[in-house]
């Protein structure tokens, strides 16, 4: 299995921040298992959420994956912000977070944008296509198959999904990529349930 916990210890120097911002969009909105000073609704630019990244160790397993979300770089003309939540955090809590988020995430840097119009520099969990854990793209059909099937240590990969949905609709942010996925989930749950009813 991968592991980029060792690698991302030596990304960024935490020293050099006066405040050190974490910027979540996946589930690092709606599952915060790590102390924090202060949170606030924020988004960031150039970016797409997308479920195109495997989980071998939270949400699936080595023989069968499931789908988390990372970020892929928006198309030139796409200016549509992505939404999720920003932390101010102590340099501590990597330790944690390295471990968390180790299939295939790295660090960067980016610029937090908040509501009120200011702007600042924070880090953000990555798995770019060249990660070994990396599926990429596919058909919502398929994307949702592989979520209803998968689930791993950390729960169904599912429950994911409807979580990051839900939050994303608490934050009153849109996210075509999610919210097709999960209609196409709910549409399929509601007929296996059909299909085990008219089998009783
Ligand atoms: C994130 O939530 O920001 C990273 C991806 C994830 O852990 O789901």
């Amino acid at each position: 299995m991968i592991d980029t916990s060792n690698e991302n210890k030596d990304r960024q120097d935490l020293t050099q921040f006066d405040e050190i911002w974490l910027f979540g969009y996946g589930s690092l909105i709606y599952k915060v298992d790590f102390p924090f000073i202060e949170k606030i609704q924020a988004c960031i630019n150039g970016w797409q959420r997308r479920f195109w990244q495997g989980s071998h160790d939270h949400r699936g397993t080595p023989e069968q994956p499931g789908r988390v979300v990372t970020l892929i770089p928006a198309k030139k003309d796409d200016i549509t912000p992505c939404h999720g939540m920003a932390y101010r955090v102590s340099p501590e809590v990597f330790e944690h977070l390295d471990h968390r988020e180790k299939n295939g995430y790295l660090r960067h840097e980016i610029a937090i944008e908040f509501k009120d119009g200011s702007s600042k520099q924070g880090l953000i969990y990555i798995a770019d296509e060249k990660n070994p854990a990396f599926l990429g793209e596919a058909s919502v059909e398929d994307i949702a198959n592989q979520i209803l099937m998968s689930r791993g240590p950390s729960g169904e990969n599912s429950e994911y999904l409807f979580k990051l949905a839900q939050s994303l609709r608490v934050l009153n942010a849109v996210d075509h990529h999610v919210f097709e996925i999960e209609a196409r989930m709910n549409n399929d749950l509601r007929n296996c349930t059909y299909l085990s009813e008219t089998a009783k």
